[in-house]
């Protein structure tokens, strides 16, 4: 479905950019993307096509996200929710309100999604958990 009434890729590479800015300054996760993204301008490029895929329809990502945070040690809850609140704090500042609510509501779902992916692959003998995220 293709959503390119509620936004452009314009106000999605802002969005990016602006979001990996407060990622890279962040004491918890700054350290994690750097630790694996060797080429930034490369992933934030990736992320602009990942998210024009889902708002505009654009079909440019064809990546496969889950066995990649998948991959990453030690991941956690408490990193997930974090992640969540600086996408918040990002969505918050834009003046699209439509697409800022739209953006937030799949941050919130593909964020669920790679941690039960992520528990359920890295500590198959334990009940995954919620997110509870506010
Ligand atoms: C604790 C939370 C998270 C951490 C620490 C994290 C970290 C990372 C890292 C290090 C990469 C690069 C992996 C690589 O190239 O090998 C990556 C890629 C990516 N992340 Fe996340 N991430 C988190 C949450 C999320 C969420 C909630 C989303 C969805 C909105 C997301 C979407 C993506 C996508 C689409 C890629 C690109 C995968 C590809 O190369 O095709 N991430 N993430």
């Amino acid at each position: 479905m293709s959503r390119s009434d509620l936004t452009t890729e314009e106000e999605i590479t802002t969005l990016v950019h602006r979001f990996y800015e407060r990622v890279r300054a962040d004491p918890v996760l700054g350290p994690v993307f750097d630790a694996h993204i060797h080429d930034w301008d490369t992933h934030l490029a990736i992320m602009v096509r990942f998210w024009s895929s889902l708002f505009l329809g654009s079909g440019t990502y064809s990546g496969t996200p889950m066995p990649k945070h998948i991959a990453l040690p030690d991941l956690n809850a408490e990193m997930f929710r974090h992640w969540l609140a600086l996408f918040h704090e990002t969505t918050n500042e834009l003046s699209n309100r439509a697409f800022a609510e739209e953006a937030e509501k799949f941050a919130h779902r593909i964020a669920r999604s790679l941690w039960y992916g992520y528990q359920i692959n890295n500590h198959p003998n334990r009940l995954p958990t919620e997110l509870h995220h506010g």
